[in-house]
């Protein structure tokens, strides 16, 4: 079994989006698909559909019931804040060990894909961040970033962050932001200077995952099995 974390410089960046691409991408190559959104603030009772577990489920094929939810995104909670404030908000908390062992869990499936909570620094409780959750899994992460201005230096401070905890980094996607003051690929060229061992890709704005461009290069080092043929 493979894993990446899908993560990000900041909140509504695309996280989703590109989760729900890899999906289709890797399914379409045959592979066999579990997704997590482990963590998930600014959940009500209605519209499961459109949470980020409901998104993923139906990006699965799966239906959408609670149960399912459940198993998507065991830690959810109502605050539309970042994970510790929200899970504080409900006298509850995120236990940093078994949200890491709940991503370790034996699965039959290819790949595990695991959607993060905002951006690489955003805590999870008093102590942990995204970042110490990413790190303490071991397993490669996707970073996607925008195009809007003020993208490069929050890209490469996130880079640097992973980094530092010596988190692999599998790729950076520029999901294209809704206003930005250049082309995307100006955006990717500078980020490729500056981090040149680790590929960038661009992803423009589509009405729909299943139109992005082939991002599965960017996951073949560190699946177990190559890919299947093409659709
Ligand atoms: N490339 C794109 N083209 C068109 N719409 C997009 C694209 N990327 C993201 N969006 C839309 O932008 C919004 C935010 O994207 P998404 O939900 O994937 O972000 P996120 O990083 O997962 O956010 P969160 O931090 O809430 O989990 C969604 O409505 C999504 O459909
Ligand atoms: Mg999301």
């Amino acid at each position: 079994m493979s894993t990446i974390f899908v993560t990000a410089s900041g909140t509504e960046i695309g996280k989703t989006f590109v989760t729900c691409a890899l999906i289709h991408q890797l399914r379409g190559h045959g592979y066999s698909i579990r997704a997590l959104k482990p963590v998930a603030t600014g959940v009500t009772d209605d519209a499961q559909d459109l949470t980020d577990s409901g998104i993923l489920l139906k990006a699965l094929g799966h239906p959408i019931d609670s149960e399912r939810v459940a198993a998507v995104s065991p830690w959810q909670f109502r605050e539309p804040l970042s994970p510790d404030m929200a899970a504080e908000r409900e006298d509850r908390h995120i236990p940093f060990d078994d949200l890491v062992a709940f991503c370790c869990e034996e699965t039959e499936e290819d790949v595990t894909l695991i959607e993060g909570i905002g951006g690489v620094m955003v805590p999870l409780d008093r102590q942990h961040t995204v970042l110490d959750w990413i790190a303490a899994l071991s397993v490669p992460a996707l970073l996607v970033t925008g195009s809007y201005l003020g993208t490069l230096s929050h890209t490469l401070t996130a880079v640097g962050m992973l980094r530092a905890q010596n988190v692999k980094l599998a790729g950076i996607i520029v999901n294209e932001s809704e206003t930005q003051p250049v082309d995307p690929g100006e955006t990717a060229d500078v980020l490729a200077r500056f981090v040149a061992d680790v590929p960038v890709r661009i992803v423009g704005r589509l009405d729909t995952p299943e139109r992005t461009p082939d991002l599965l290069p960017l996951l073949e080092p560190f699946l177990s099995r190559a890919a299947g043929p093409a659709p």
